[in-house]
């Protein structure tokens, strides 16, 4: 089987995750897997998923890993013939990572690096502001959601950095700077390994 280029896309809430997943999936042709927007999809659908999830969305708390994995699980198993996965907002624990590299190995595939986007916290929080305005996000609205969701990521997503780098496959990127900027530098990590590819 053909190896695919799998990329984890980290940082913390609003580093800009979503913004350049929406422009490498365009120049990679990468499937985008950003569990954020399918626990949102399920919540309009008002699927079982989607209400397990919201109360834990609406206080910026994680979701429990086990409803997070077995909806990973199902997105990555019903999609075929892609040359490649974008994880987004995921894995967000260590107990996701280990089992996102259990499932990979069960399809034959691997994660092939993590790019991790370095924001200040300032500069974080001035960015869901201003998205509040415009997302109709109810975990942006107010600033003790938004603290929360910063709290978390310190407490039990940062360590999921530590665990890639173990593997020797964290890149930290500078994630200020123009959207463009921040894409071009990305690109300089993933085209090399798409040739690997
Ligand atoms: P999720 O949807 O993943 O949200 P998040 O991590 O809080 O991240 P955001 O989507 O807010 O930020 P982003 O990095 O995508 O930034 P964006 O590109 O939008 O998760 C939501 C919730 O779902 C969680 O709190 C949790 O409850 C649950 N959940 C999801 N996954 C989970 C998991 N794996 N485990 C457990 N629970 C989970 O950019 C932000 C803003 O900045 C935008 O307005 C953008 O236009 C702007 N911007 C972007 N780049 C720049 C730039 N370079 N300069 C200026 N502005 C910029
Ligand atoms: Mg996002």
């Amino acid at each position: 089987m053909q190896k695919k280029l799998n990329l984890v896309l980290f940082g913390p809430p609003g580093a800009g995750k979503g913004t350049q997943s929406e422009k490498i999936i365009k120049k990679y042709n990468l499937t985008h897997i950003s569990t954020g927007e399918l626990f949102r999809k399920h919540l309009v659908e008002g699927t079982k998923l989607g209400l397990e999830a919201q109360s834990f969305m609406d206080h910026g708390k994680l979701v429990p890993d086990k409803i997070v994995i077995g909806m990973v699980d199902d997105k990555i198993r019903s999609t075929t013939g892609t040359s490649g996965f974008i994880f987004d907002g995921f894995p967000r624990t260590v107990p996701q990572a280990k089992a996102l590299d259990k499932l990979l190995t069960s399809v034959d595939g691997s994660i092939s690096v993590m790019i991790s986007l370095d924001v200040p916290e300032e500069v974080l929080k001035e960015r869901l502001r201003n998205r509040a305005k415009i997302s109709g996000r109810t975990d942006d609205q107010d600033d003790v959601k938004i603290q929360t969701r910063i709290q978390e990521y310190r407490e039990k997503t940062m360590p999921v950095s530590s665990y890639y780098e173990g593997q020797g496959k964290l890149v930290i990127i500078n994630g200020v700077g123009t959207i463009d900027e921040i894409f071009n530098n990305i690109c300089s990590v993933l085209d090399p390994l798409k040739e690997l590819v």
